[in-house]
């Protein structure tokens, strides 16, 4: 098969009713999205993986299965290996190497994306004017956005090779464009 965007997205949909989840799939995509530009990698590719890396959280909600139980799923639609292992690769209780720049990317986006987004919910302008220095604060509030794990945040960067405050930067720039279908307020608007 072809992995398109839209294919990865026609699969997440199918198995993914909460708007929750889909707008998370959404803001890793945009992150993964905007490195695989920055690093001229193949960008259609990485954005199915990363809308994908939560496709059967909603059937799977727990670790026993997520995303191990997933990945037949993915198999059986046609999707190939590189895809899978990279989906794999970003549950932490896996223990799988991340080996490739996909996996890492993934990796270093799925919990600050989901960071970046708490931390745009409750700003009168959404993401629009949001600083690493208040993302980096908020990440040592431990009640905020609880469920974030704050050692995965600062694993990512440091996997990309990235100072926290750049990797920050750029994954608010890659959410920016879209704030709205995130669910943020945008500037126009506040
Ligand atoms: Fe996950
Ligand atoms: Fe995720």
């Amino acid at each position: 098969m072809e992995v398109t965007r839209e294919r990865a997205w026609q699969t997440l949909t199918q198995y993914t009713k909460a708007e929750a989840l889909r707008r998370h799939a959404l803001a890793v995509e945009a992150a993964v999205g905007w490195y695989a530009r920055d690093f001229g990698e193949d960008e259609e590719f990485w954005r199915a993986t990363a809308l994908l890396h939560d496709f059967d959280y909603e059937i799977h909600p727990t670790l026993d299965k997520h995303p191990q139980d997933g990945a037949p799923l993915l198999r059986e639609e046609g999707y190939p290996e590189e895809l899978i292992e990279a989906v794999l690769s970003h549950a932490e209780h896996l223990n799988m190497e991340r080996d490739t720049k996909l996996k890492k990317t993934l990796f270093a986006c799925d919990e600050l994306a989901g960071f970046v987004h708490a931390c745009g919910l409750v700003r009168p302008d959404g993401i629009a004017t949001l600083e690493p220095k208040s993302v980096r604060k908020k990440l040592k509030q431990p009640s905020f956005a609880a469920g974030v794990h704050r050692d995965e945040v600062y694993a990512g960067a440091e996997l990309l090779g990235l100072e926290l405050d750049d990797h920050i930067r750029n994954v608010v720039a890659a959410m920016r464009p879209i704030a709205a279908e995130l669910g943020l307020r945008t500037s126009e608007a506040a």
